[in-house]
């Protein structure tokens, strides 16, 4: 493995710049022979880093969804220190209990979202700057495309969606102008979608009057935050006792889940004054929370996509 930081691809076609890099490993704590899991391999930017920092006995293993990112590290990483799993984060103890790896993991990463080159390539539908065909799927075998999606969904669902996942303000107007519209046509490719939601949303302050939509209906496509609620509850699990969890997430609702999870198991369990004590409330908390990093001004600057990223990193107790 010889390839550097963020040097693993060609900018015009598969550029990633990992966020919060250095502050990725210094949360996973890196132990040279230890054994970690990227749940989001994406352009192996922190996998590199990871690779970087261990011995020859040191592993790692690698998730991704998106078919693309495990052809793309099958053909620039060639590395025998680490296994690609092309599937879904949600499936993590399933998939670490075929090579025998629950509860000895040393570290788990989740770069939460969508990397560049997925809205980079026009094709792959998330991008609301450039036209292609309105896919939004990260994994290509999922059933529904954005276009199938919003066909089938009631504009009472496509409306309470944009709200809750983008906190959209305008969400019950987007979603009859969207109905209205297909009583005409299919909402085929991302510039007729982003057209049509800015005929009723004003652009904000730097944002794309598309840019709340796109998410939310990205979000309800590939069932980001249920997968990530899953895959969450299994981290425990996966790790042994001082293992590391680092979750970096792009937006509140994201953030709000990974909080929530890492405070619940932080905190022992809250016992009614004056009730018997059992042996089961005396458990000890599972996680101990170490806190957040957020990027700095540099990085914001040479990455603008890293401005809205939250890590928080948690250990095994
Ligand atoms: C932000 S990128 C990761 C970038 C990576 N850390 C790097 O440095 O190159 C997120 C990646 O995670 C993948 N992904 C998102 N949700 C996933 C899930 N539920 N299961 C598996 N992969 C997922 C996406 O397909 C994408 O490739």
């Amino acid at each position: 493995m010889s390839l550097s930081k963020n040097n693993a691809s060609t900018k015009e076609s598969n550029y990633h710049d990992s966020v919060l890099f250095n502050e990725v490993l210094k949360g996973l704590n890196i132990k040279s022979g230890g054994i970690y899991v990227d749940a989001t391999l994406g352009r192996c930017g922190h996998t590199q880093g990871i690779l970087n920092h261990l011995d020859s006995l040191g592993r790692v293993i690698g998730f991704d969804q998106d078919i693309d990112a495990i052809k793309y590290a099958e053909i620039n990483f060639s590395d025998p220190q680490l296994e690609l799993i092309h599937s879904n984060f949600s499936n993590l103890n399933d998939e670490l209990n075929k090579i025998n790896l629950i509860g000895k993991v040393d570290g788990v990463l989740m770069d939460l979202g969508i990397s560049s080159p997925q809205i980079d390539n026009a094709d792959r539908g998330f991008s609301f700057n450039k036209d292609g065909l309105l896919d939004m799927r990260m994994d290509q075998s999922q059933r529904l495309t954005a276009t199938e999606w919003l066909k089938e969904t009631s504009e009472k669902e496509i409306a309470d969606t944009l709200y809750q996942y983008g906190e959209e303000k305008r969400s019950r107007i987007i979603a009859s102008t969207i109905k209205e519209y297909q009583k005409n046509s299919e909402i085929k490719t991302t510039l007729e979608l982003a057209n049509l939601i800015s005929t009723v949303v004003k652009p904000g302050k730097n944002k794309h009057p598309a840019t709340r939509s796109f998410q939310a209906i990205r979000i309800a496509i590939n069932d980001e935050l249920i997968m990530l609620s899953e895959a969450l509850n299994q981290t425990i699990d996966a790790l042994d006792k001082g293992g590391r969890l680092a979750v970096i997430s792009f937006h509140s609702i994201e953030d709000r889940i990974v909080k929530q999870f890492i405070q619940k198991h932080s905190r022992p369990k809250q016992i009614p004054k004056g009730l018997p004590i059992m042996m089961n409330d005396t458990q000890p908390c599972l996680l101990k929370d170490l806190g957040k990093v957020k990027p700095s001004n540099e990085e914001i600057k040479i990455n603008r996509r890293s401005r809205s990223a939250i890590l928080r990193i948690a250990e095994k107790c």
